[in-house]
């Protein structure tokens, strides 16, 4: 799995197939996608376009998506999977994880509530049994690894124990201001793969991008602040994605290169803790518009 890798996450389709391409030339070679994201399709016709222009092989590419809340029922699990490799115009998925720990209502609405606007959950099925059907795509063999993300390591330790097939990676938010180094370390241990969003802490401001430690190393090095959080993320041993939405932004992410050891220490010496996104309480996103399902 290439480290850098780029985030789909982008509500608009137009700039999903403009990003997407410009991500592909600018080098990046893992695609972070979602069922969620309602925007499969657009990724699909751009990384065929893109590969069709560049002369670029299949396999030189790293695409995951992921299953949502809403098909967690293992009984619904394989057509999740065949409508997302569909949508995304491929025939084997390199990775495919379980968007959230959290199961809600099963059926098309990805966003159940009841009329209090409380999300409906599912408590028919354990995530156990949702991992079950993910390990039977493995072996099917159109999905070379499977894994999970929104997971802390209190939920990801009974799957890790009872699974026949163990998760390859597990994606979660990560960054400075929320390093998981618990979760890391256990990762390592188990040869799992962090896989980091929010490197750049989605770009919020105030926010990482303008942490004074973050900001003086940049200057140090002259490199740009969020060229800084990439090269720690990935110097850390996680993997993570960005989503940058213009070809110069794409570029700028694309070239990061290792920190000094004193700024890496200093990076790991920030005190302030912050979550940005709560998925991880609730399965609810954070930063998906609510109301519209496919
Ligand atoms: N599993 C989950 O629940 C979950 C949750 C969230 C995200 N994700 C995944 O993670 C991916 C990464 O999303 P993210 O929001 O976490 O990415 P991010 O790269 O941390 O943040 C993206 C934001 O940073 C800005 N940005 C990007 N490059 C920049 C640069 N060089 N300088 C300054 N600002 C820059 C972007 O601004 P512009 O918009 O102006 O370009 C955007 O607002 C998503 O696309 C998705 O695939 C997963």
């Amino acid at each position: 799995m290439p480290a850098l890798g780029f985030g789909t996450l982008i509500p608009d389709a137009a700039l999903t197939i403009t990003a997407t391409r410009d991500a592909l030339e600018a080098g990046f070679r893992h695609f972070d996608c979602a069922e969620r994201y309602r925007n499969e399709r657009e990724v699909g016709e751009a990384l065929q376009a893109g590969l069709a222009d560049g002369g670029i092989p299949r396999e030189d590419i790293f695409v995951t998506t992921k299953l949502w809340n809403s098909n967690h029922r293992p009984e619904r699990v394989e057509s999740a999977f065949e409508g997302s490799l569909r949508r995304l115009k491929l025939n084997y998925l390199d990775l495919y994880l379980i968007h959230t720990p959290f199961a809600f209502q099963p059926g098309d609405e990805q966003d159940p509530r009841d009329q209090n606007g409380n999300v409906l959950y599912d408590q028919e099925v354990t995530l156990l049994d949702t991992w079950s059907a993910m390990e039977s795509l493995v072996d099917n063999g159109k999905c070379r690894a499977i894994g999970l993300s929104d997971i802390s390591l209190n939920a990801l330790l009974p799957i890790y124990e009872s699974s026949r097939i163990k998760p390859a990676v597990v994606q979660v938010e990560s960054h400075p201001h929320l390093p998981e180094t618990e979760l890391l370390e256990f990762c390592k241990e188990k040869g799992i793969v962090l896989l980091a969003f929010a490197p750049l802490g989605h770009g919020m401001k105030p926010g990482l991008l303008e942490d004074p430690v973050i900001t003086a190393i940049a200057a140090r090095v002259g490199k740009t602040p969020a060229q800084v959080l990439l090269a720690w993320a990935v110097q850390r041993g996680t993997a993570l994605l960005t989503t940058p939405k213009s070809a110069a932004r794409a570029r700028e992410n694309f070239d990061i290169s290792a920190l000094p050891k004193d700024a890496f220490d200093e990076i790991n010496s920030i005190r302030t803790r912050q979550r940005l996104n709560e998925v991880v309480k609730t399965g609810v996103p954070g930063f998906i518009p609510r109301g519209s399902s496919t």
